[in-house]
């Protein structure tokens, strides 16, 4: 679902009919591409560490308007990070920028908006309180610094910044230097009690994070992120917040678990296959949670875990439909010889999302480490 590939399986590209209205049939990519032009990319200089802009307006300023992810995305086509795309330079329009052997999976600014409300809905509120007390504890505290990792366009800090109280600093670190961009323009301005949010950009690899990189850190948040990091960087990671002794809010993990309405004898083939396809590589997938509790109880943390699941229906029809193309695409690319019982199935799936009969659990998990303080944060 997150994850995206730069080799795509010929497969995932084939056109398939799908019903658009009872009686006619329209083509459908199951996954080409389609994200919007360079933009801030072009000009972005994409320092290690960059001062972000500040917008004037209090609040949380809403993302699809800092200057280009819009909806302009063919709603037909697979966008980058809902499940497989086309390989990049396929292409010009819909090339980011140069891509080597060895490019990352890139991540269209969006999908991130499209999904941002599911999120925000999803994540575990019974989280939050034992996170309030341990950062009103935090010793010599003045103000909180707060790390989120592969913060993508920032929604994390969107939701989580007004619900904290008291001055805070995020730190938004990505390797993505596009997503930086719109996570700064983009970023929370106040916390709940009014006081000031304020932010920095950090581009980088957070799977390689020290606990030198987190010094001073009062919390290390990320949001979509586990499952797409392997077994290593996890307990990279949680060694590094054991080493700055800050706790850690990691939402949205995938949980591997999907239930659609009206169940369907393919529905389990094909979360078998995209749970297979999150795998690839090493990366965790549906593993994450349980690979993370691990990591972080070995350092010694208190490990809290809630289920975050997107509980979508006919008011998330652009979401589920996008949704819907990346997991039986990435299913398809995994598994080949689904392709014929996919494609009927696909299009029945999403002639039910457009008409508002499809209801649709996408299960996750979010994950709350209480490290053993340390003393110096704050
Ligand atoms: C699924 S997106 C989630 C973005 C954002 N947290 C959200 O919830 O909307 C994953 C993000 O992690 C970033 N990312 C993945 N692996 C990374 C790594 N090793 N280092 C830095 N950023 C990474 C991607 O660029 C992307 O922005």
């Amino acid at each position: 679902m997150r994850k995206t590939t730069a080799t795509p399986a010929d497969v995932s590209r084939r056109v398939v009919g799908v019903p658009a209205q009872p009686g006619r049939m329209e083509s459908v990519s199951l996954a080409e591409g389609a994200l919007p032009a360079p933009g801030p990319t072009a000009s972005h200089p994409g320092p290690d560490a960059d001062p972000a802009p500040q917008a004037s307006a209090p609040g949380a300023a809403p993302m699809a308007h800092a200057e280009g992810p819009g909806a302009e995305a063919d709603p037909q086509s697979v966008i980058a990070g809902a499940g497989p795309v086309g390989r990049s330079g396929e292409r010009p329009t819909v090339r980011l920028r140069d891509a080597g052997p060895d490019e990352q999976p890139r991540y269209a600014p969006e999908w991130l908006e499209l999904r941002e409300p599911a999120d925000a809905a999803a994540r575990s509120m019974e989280l939050l309180d034992p996170l309030r007390i341990r950062l009103a504890n935090l010793p010599g505290r003045s103000g909180l610094a707060i790390h989120d990792l592969g913060c993508g366009t920032g929604s994390m800090g969107r939701w989580l910044a007004p619900r904290l109280d008291g001055a805070q600093h995020w730190v938004l670190h990505d390797r993505d230097p596009y997503l930086l961009h719109f996570a700064a323009v983009a970023s929370p301005r106040a916390a709940a009690d009014g006081s000031r949010v304020t932010v920095e950009t950090r581009r980088g690899d957070v799977a390689r994070l020290t606990p030198d990189a987190l010094l001073g850190a009062s919390l290390v948040t990320a949001s979509a992120l586990l499952d797409v990091l392997t077994r290593e960087e996890v307990e990279t990671l949680a060694a590094a917040c054991a080493g700055a002794g800050c706790p850690a809010l990691l939402t949205l993990s995938v949980a591997g678990r999907v239930e659609l309405s009206a169940p369907d004898p393919l529905d389990d083939e094909i979360a078998a296959a995209f749970n297979d396809h999150q795998r690839r590589g090493g990366l965790l997938g549906p593993d994450a949670v349980s690979v993370a509790c691990e990591a972080f109880a070995d350092q010694g943390a208190t490990v809290k875990v809630h289920p975050s699941a997107w509980q979508l229906g006919p008011e998330n029809v652009g979401l589920t439909a996008q949704w819907l193309r990346g997991w039986v695409g990435a299913a398809v690319e995994e598994r080949p010889e689904l392709a014929e019982r996919a494609e009927p199935y696909l299009a029945a799936r999403l002639a039910a999302c457009a008409a508002g009969e499809l209801r649709a659990t996408v299960h996750h998990s979010d994950l709350l480490a209480l490290a053993r303080p340390t003393g110096g944060a704050g």
